[in-house]
């Protein structure tokens, strides 16, 4: 079978986890949530008291974890992760380990070996213009800083959890300026990416958007 490769990169909260999966699920594809191994790292370093700014160690934890994706979580030597790793410190932990160019290769090989075995739409911040520069479908997924913000206010509150409009763009702004401006794998959209802008789109219709763009290709 031919090989198929779907990349969809973009900032914090533009929906890219939600239209990834269901683009995946509706192409009989394997749906990779890169963000959560660096969150589920992240996590493994907070738990065993390692400094977040200690690169060899973050390097060395990442090299010693198998990662295993599952529909709705993570697990790293085994041990099931999934809503522990959706907090907002552990989205900013992650944020500052993704830094590291240690930490990115350990993780770009890991991500780069599960897309050699199987067809995937993989989302995070580098797949089209790092992890996967050949992928045959490149999306880059965004929405207004205001909309993405309510977008996670909103699923907070549906899960009955407290949450704060203004606290949430801050978080989100923060955590956008310090991964387009990093030096390694920066968020940047690839040349070749269609840019798909959700602010006035419901999820149901760029997903059926990005469907026509596979099926053009397939
Ligand atoms: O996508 P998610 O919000 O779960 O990602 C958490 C963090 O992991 C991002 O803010 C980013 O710093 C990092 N990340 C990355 N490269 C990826 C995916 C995520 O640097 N491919």
């Amino acid at each position: 079978m031919k090989r198929f490769l779907v990349a969809i990169d973009g900032p914090a909260g533009a929906g890219k986890s939600t239209v990834a999966r269901q683009v995946a699920k509706r192409l009989g594809l394997v749906y990779i949530d890169t963000g959560a191994m660096y969150r589920a790292l992240a996590w493994k370093a907070l738990r065993d008291n390692i400094p977040l700014q200690d690169e060899e160690s973050v390097t060395r934890l990442a090299e010693s974890l198998t990662f295993t994706l599952h529909p709705k979580g993570i697990s790293i030597n085994g041990q099931y992760l999934s809503h522990e790793i959706r907090t907002p410190e552990i989205s900013a932990a992650a944020s500052t380990i993704a830094r590291m160019l240690g930490v990115r290769r350990v993780l770009v090989n890991k991500q780069r070996e599960i897309a050699e075995k199987q067809n995937v739409v993989m989302d995070g911040r580098d797949i089209g213009t790092n992890v996967l520069p050949h992928a045959d479908l490149k999306i880059f997924l965004t929405a207004s800083i205001e909309e993405r913000a309510k977008r996670r206010y909103n699923e907070m509150k549906a899960k009955g959890l407290p949450a704060d409009l203004e606290q949430l763009k801050k978080e989100i702004r923060e955590r956008d300026d310090q991964d387009r401006t990093r030096e390694h794998a920066p968020l940047k959209q690839a040349d070749d990416a269609l840019l798909l802008d959700t602010t006035h789109r419901s999820i149901a219709e760029i997903v059926e958007n990005i469907l026509q763009l596979c099926r053009n290709k397939l």
